[in-house]
């Protein structure tokens, strides 16, 4: 038997991630043969890996676990592991859990369900720091002054469900990287592998952000939709955005990570 097939897939995922990633200037687009070369090879291990590769399963909820429950983070990270090159680590979603709408400054991303089904809506943003003026649409509810200059302009790229069979969601600095993720009939949980890891001392700080209405007036928007019918015009449509704090409800706990240990 090769000695390779004794490595753990994990620690597979690990060197291939750093070996993409080395280097890696977070402004460049990272388009050239030899980085799609390594990309794609990341890809299929990722594509891979599943739930028992690194020893999780859906957790039962105990009889009589109920209160407990309730007061545990609807969301909890699993760390494996992290260089200057990339993060990674496991999310796992309550049922019904959200990750709020957030981003990855200047990063590259794949995210992995190792269990469970998630919805993903990824939004490129289009523009930072817009302030309110005369033609900037009405919003529903409307601003208050102090949250004028917290505004964005986002374009919806792709909503998707995911499943453990799916391949990785990819996201990169100009595309997909915004992204909302939805537990969906159930607990889930995926890999989530971030290039360059954050870090708000060089830029890369998490932001969130809420998805405005903009008002209707008479049954047409400023786009002269009728009230309705952008719905199914929904992908690609420019959407604004307002940065806003951690939303209350959302709160990420840390929990161990049980599988391979992973080293680089
Ligand atoms: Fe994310």
């Amino acid at each position: 038997m090769p000695r390779d097939n004794k490595t753990p897939l994990i620690q597979k995922i690990a060197r291939q991630a750093y070996d993409t990633f080395k280097g890696m200037n977070a402004s460049a687009n990272g388009d050239n043969k030899g980085f799609s070369d390594k990309q794609s090879e990341l890809i299929a291990l990722v594509t891979a890996v599943r739930a028992g590769d690194l020893k999780i399963a859906p957790r039962k909820t105990k009889p009589g676990s109920g209160a407990a429950e309730l007061q545990s983070p609807p969301v909890t990270y699993m760390h494996i592991c992290e260089t200057d090159a990339f993060s990674m680590g496991v999310f796992l979603l309550r049922p019904g859990a959200s990750i709020p709408l957030h981003d990855h400054p200047g990063m590259n991303g794949m995210l992995k369900v190792l269990y469970g089904k998630v919805s993903i809506r990824c939004f490129d943003k289009l523009e930072d720091n817009l302030t309110v003026t005369a033609a900037s649409p009405r919003f529903e509810p409307p601003l208050a002054p102090f949250q004028t200059g917290s505004l964005r302009r986002a374009v919806l790229r792709a909503v998707g469900e995911y499943s453990e069979d799916s391949g990785p969601c990819l996201l990169t600095p100009l595309r997909d990287n915004l992204h909302q993720i939805d537990a969906v009939e159930g607990p889930a949980a995926f890999l989530d592998i971030l290039a360059p890891p954050y870090d708000p001392d060089d830029g890369r700080d998490c932001h969130y952000y809420k998805i405005l209405q903009i008002a209707m007036e008479g049954g047409v928007d400023v786009k002269g939709n009728q009230e309705g019918e952008g719905e199914e015009k929904e992908k690609d449509e420019e959407t604004w955005l307002l940065e806003i704090p951690q939303p209350e409800d959302f709160s990420c706990g840390g929990e161990p990570y049980p599988g391979p240990a992973v080293s680089i």
